[in-house]
């Protein structure tokens, strides 16, 4: 089995992961989780979405957030833009707070498409095409995100033809690099790697990331998978924050801090320091109130309590 060397963490946590709270955290807490993040050494951050404030209350302090943060050389800021009105809202501010990638996202279903941005497949396509364009023509680098790649909360299984399908749209408006998610977590290793080949028939696999909610305990089953067919790049979430409040049910994404162990466990390099990153972890819980959603965390933290 020949995996990859070397391993690129996207953290989501601020973005996927904070979406989803219940209770207010404020933009200070959000800037401290990006400084943290980026001590331990994660080379890019998801830090928000430029979404509706009625659609998603907890990313309303989007432009506060973006130009509360202190940058560090070498990491990449990524935002999602679901409309040219979220993208203009993520560029106006001066040219160093913008953000050095925009994720547009879609998904393989019908139904999740019309819950989370309120139109059809084709309908977003022709929203993002425009977003494609002007970030491109600014420089600014575009991720696409495919959401229900396996399972769908209204649909129930969703066929890999339609993530061909939707990988296809994307390219085809200029998407440089695909996210193929999981987003309520009910894939299993055999079916995520089905998704990967869909998407493999257009865009090579240095341009694939792989984004896996962990609510069925599959997620590190599925990276794995993913890593045999050559996948390097993942979404992960500090402390397994996280979910989509239009996917009722799913937890968060995979702990970034249990991503990290088994990588460096398989002697994969990620750059990143796993006992800054459980600290970054416990800085989100407390300041929810609860304990890191990561086994590693918690065994490395009784270990060191020791
Ligand atoms: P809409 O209601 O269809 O939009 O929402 P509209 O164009 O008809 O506009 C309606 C109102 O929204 C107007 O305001 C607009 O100005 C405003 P009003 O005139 O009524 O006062 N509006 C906006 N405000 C701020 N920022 C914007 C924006 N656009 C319109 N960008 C829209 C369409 C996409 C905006 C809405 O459905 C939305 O915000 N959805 C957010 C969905 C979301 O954030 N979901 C979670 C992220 S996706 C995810 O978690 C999955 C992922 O992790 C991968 C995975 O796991 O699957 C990425
Ligand atoms: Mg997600």
């Amino acid at each position: 089995m020949k995996l990859p060397a070397k391993v690129k963490l996207v953290d989501v946590g601020p973005r996927d992961g904070l979406q989803n709270e219940k209770q207010p955290v404020s933009a200070e807490i959000k800037i401290g989780l990006v400084h943290r993040l980026q001590d331990a050494g994660l080379k890019e951050i998801e830090v928000t979405s430029f979404v509706s404030p009625k659609w998603v209350p907890q990313m309303a302090d989007n432009a506060e957030v973006m130009h509360g943060i202190t940058r560090k050389p070498g990491v990449r800021y990524s935002v999602l833009t679901p409309n040219m009105k979220g993208f203009e809202a993520a560029i106006a501010a001066p040219r160093e707070e913008w953000p050095d990638e925009i994720v547009v996202f879609g998904a393989a279903s019908e139904a999740f498409s019309q819950k989370n941005i309120n139109c059809s497949i084709a309908e977003s396509i022709e929203r993002f095409a425009p977003v494609v364009a002007a970030a491109r023509e600014k420089g600014i680098y575009v991720r696409g995100a495919m959401s229900c790649t396996v399972g769908c909360p209204y649909e129930g299984e969703i066929d890999p033809s339609r993530v061909e399908m939707l990988a296809g749209l994307m390219k085809g408006i200029g998407v440089q690099h695909i996210g193929v998610a999981d987003t309520i977590g009910v894939g299993t290793p055999v079916k995520v790697q089905r998704a990967l080949e869909a998407t493999l028939k257009h865009y090579g696999i240095d341009d694939i990331s792989g984004h896996f909610h962990d609510t069925y305990g599959q997620a590190l089953g599925n990276t794995l998978a993913s890593l045999e067919m050559g996948v390097w790049q993942f979404d992960t979430s500090s402390a397994g924050l996280g979910g989509c409040p239009y996917a009722k049910g799913a937890t968060g994404n995979v702990a970034t801090e249990d991503v990290v162990y088994m990588l460096h466990g398989m002697g994969i390099e990620t750059g990143i320091d796993l006992d800054k990153l459980i600290d970054a972890g416990v800085y989100i819980s407390e300041a929810l109130g609860r304990e890191p959603n990561s086994r590693a965390s918690k065994a490395i933290r009784t270990k060191r309590a020791g």
